[in-house]
């Protein structure tokens, strides 16, 4: 809901249970008011004449106050817009109007030839923000601009969290006292990146089901800076967007026009598990594509087989996966061009003759008529020097002149900005998808952008951003021509994950690290933003091959990847029938609780953090908790697990023993698992009876 005060200068938009109001005063600035629970536009309107506090004259009384602040004039924080002509730097607005369109705000400030319009939407009690810059003057150079400043009120101590790592440990929650001065998080690689997802939460004294939590996400999947600023006067601001550093973003000519991606914010009292939950339900309601539909279970050969791949050992692999029930066959790395190792055939999207002689159709056929769908990786966006592609068009790579073409994994990112390249990888992908009856498509990035140029062209920095913006554009016309395929975002495991990819894609690759027990802090961590509908986990093999031998019994594998969209990734063709059976029942057990974990309300019940964790996901009047015991010390008794969101006043039946609990018990005394000694794992089911 949008209210406006009547002079139209006061605005508040307001979601279920969340409140935020903005004011632009007679001097032009427009400053923020209020971010938090649900106050009226009466209140707003007595914020908005609130009196200033006094300011010495070495601090700024705009600092910690304005929605965006613009580089130039009385203003020492870090500026979310930033631009030059070639006469003069900085920005001094003066408001021209606003626009109301039922949920969503425009504010709009024109400085000489440049309007900056400010766009405000409420969805649920997420707010999401982002600026469109239109030039009519000469042309600008846009240095920095951000999608939004976020404003906190005045609390005592804040505290950050955040979701770090690297390739195969992504996604794991750090939470730190913030201090004095700027906390810095984004990704300068071209792509969102495995070190930090584009989030962070700020909360005074909360704990996982109470007290405030502020949290905000970027849906950009290029390089990307959140900071975070505590002001001299403690003040708390939030600025970020599209592009690391301040060195050009683009230029706009006259006519030209430059729109930001969207940050998003959200203001929960739930605690983070509350604030989770509402970030979930968001991203189910507005940014993942037919969210409502369940993921089905897939099977994807990577691990087992690498690139070591043929026909007939998929179809072998195909009929095992059948047998346990996997609804969606993927074929990865290695079907394509000259690609039997890194070394050669990236870009070159036609089936490998040897291996697949008569294409993928009659793969993808015979997998179909085992009643599963039928997959395959791709990487677009990228190509090895031993190719077709890279010989016929060494200068479609991005490169700097005279300079050495850095390579990682012997492979090079295609100059995405191009219209030829665009242009190519359309025809290639829709070529490939129309060739075979392809289900699903796993979208890989696998490097870093490390010599971003583009000779000839006159401002060559404009292809970060105009890199993603062709991959969106790609993913978009490919999902209009070919409704029935599903994609899958993928950067060598979780270096792609944001809510700009997740509005074109329909899952993710979680992390390229599958050991069970590793997965349950980053699917921790990975929780706190996204819901388990898009966060894919597969069963490898134990010992565990890609990352640290760990033994880990089948039960426990299954029970940490059916916290997500389950997959199975292990070589079949050396399980043994017992092993297969049992899977066939983990399967058939996760088709079950799926809508529960793909659709229902997450609750993290104990932290992955050594002993006993669990989470229980509610859909209606069932619940699932999954635990697991890292292990057992002493002897002492694994704790009871105290559930969440269950009617004290109800009774439950528990799906496995039969037996009945009454909700307040299990919600204050807790349910035991009967989880012991170490790597255990359980599914417990109940039903409100
Ligand atoms: C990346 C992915 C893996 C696999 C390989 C194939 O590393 O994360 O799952 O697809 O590429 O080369």
């Amino acid at each position: 809901m949008l209210e406006i005060s009547e002079d139209g200068r006061t605005w508040i938009l307001s979601g279920p249970t969340s409140s935020y109001a903005l004011h632009v005063t007679e001097h032009q600035e427009l400053v923020h008011l209020h971010w938090g629970a649900r106050i009226a536009l009466a209140d707003a309107e007595a914020l908005a004449v609130r009196p200033l506090p006094e300011y010495w004259p070495f601090e700024s009384p705009l600092d910690g106050r304005e929605e965006y602040p613009v580089e130039g004039g009385p203003r020492f924080t870090r500026p979310a817009l930033s631009v030059r002509t070639d006469e003069r730097r900085g920005t001094e607005w003066t408001f021209e109007r606003y626009e109301a369109d039922g949920d969503e705000l425009r504010i709009r400030f024109r400085d000489a030839g440049l309007t900056v319009t400010l766009h405000y939407r409420i969805r649920g009690d997420v707010v999401e923000r982002w600026v469109t810059l239109e030039n009519q003057g000469p042309v600008i150079e846009v240095l920095r601009a951000d999608s939004a400043t976020w404003t906190l009120p005045h609390r005592d101590g804040w505290r950050l969290s955040q979701l770090h790592g690297r390739w195969a440990a992504e996604s794991r929650l750090v939470r730190s006292d913030l201090t004095y001065g700027e906390k810095v998080i984004g990704s300068r690689r071209g792509h969102t990146g495995h070190q930090h997802l584009p989030w962070v939460a700020l909360d005074s004294d909360a704990t996982e089901e109470s007290g405030e939590v502020y949290g905000c996400a970027l849906g950009w999947s290029g390089s990307w800076r959140i900071a975070v600023a505590q002001l001299p006067d403690a003040r708390v601001q939030i600025t970020g967007g599209a592009g690391h550093d301040d060195s050009g973003l683009l230029r706009l000519a006259a006519g030209e026009s430059f729109t930001t991606p969207v940050f998003a914010g959200l203001w929960s009292d739930g605690g983070f598990g509350g604030a989770s939950r509402a970030w979930h339900a968001y991203q189910r309601a507005y940014v993942i594509p037919d969210a409502g539909r369940d993921r089905p279970v897939l099977f994807n050969s990577w691990e087992a087989t690498e690139f070591d791949i043929s026909e007939e050992q998929q179809r072998a692999l195909a009929q095992r996966a059948a047998e346990m029930g996997v609804e969606l066959f993927v074929v990865d790395d290695g079907w394509f061009g000259a690609r039997t190792s890194d070394r050669a055939g990236l870009g070159d999207w036609t089936p490998n003759p040897d291996r697949f002689p008569g294409g993928l159709k009659p793969l993808a056929d015979h997998v179909h008529g085992l009643g599963m769908q039928f997959g395959i990786w791709v990487e677009p966006e990228m190509v090895n020097p031993d190719s077709e592609l890279y010989r016929a068009h060494p200068d479609w790579v991005q490169y700097q002149p005279g300079r050495k073409r850095t390579e990682f994994r012997n492979q090079l990112v295609l100059n995405l900005a191009r219209e030829d390249v665009q242009e190519y990888l359309w025809e290639q992908l829709d070529g490939l998808l129309s060739s075979a009856p392809i289900d699903y498509v796993k979208w890989d990035f696998n490097r870093c952008f490390t010599d971003a140029g583009w000779p000839g062209d006159p401002y060559p920095q404009r292809l970060w951003v105009d890199h993603v913006h062709a991959l969106y554009a790609l993913f978009d016309r490919l999902r209009a021509a070919h409704p029935g395929v599903a994609f899958e975002s993928c950067s060598g495991g979780g270096g792609r994950i944001d809510l700009g990819v997740l509005s074109r894609t329909d899952q993710v690759w979680t992390s390229d690290n599958t050991d069970p027990l590793d997965r349950l802090a980053i699917q921790e961590g990975f929780s706190q933003i996204h819901p388990a509908r898009v966060m894919a986990a597969w069963v490898t093999d134990s010992p565990n091959v890609m990352l640290n031998g760990r033994i880990s019994s089948l039960r426990f594998r299954f029970v940490s990847a059916m916290a997500g969209v389950l997959g199975v990734g292990g070589d079949l063709t050396k399980w043994t029938a017992e092993e297969l059976a049992e899977a066939r029942d983990w399967v058939s057990l996760y088709k079950e609780i799926r809508p529960l974990v793909q659709r229902g309300d997450l609750y993290r019940l104990r932290p992955p953090r050594g002993g006993l964790s669990a989470v229980q996901y509610v859909l209606g009047d069932e619940a699932v908790v999954l635990a697991w015991l890292q292990a057992q010390s002493y002897g002492e008794p694994v704790p009871a697990l105290r559930l969440r969101g269950l009617d004290p006043t109800a009774s439950y039946e528990c799906r496995e023993t039969g037996e009945v609990y009454r909700g307040a018990v299990l919600l204050h005394h807790g349910l035991r698992t009967g989880l012991r000694g170490d790597l255990d794992a359980a599914v417990i089911r109940l039903r409100r009876i």
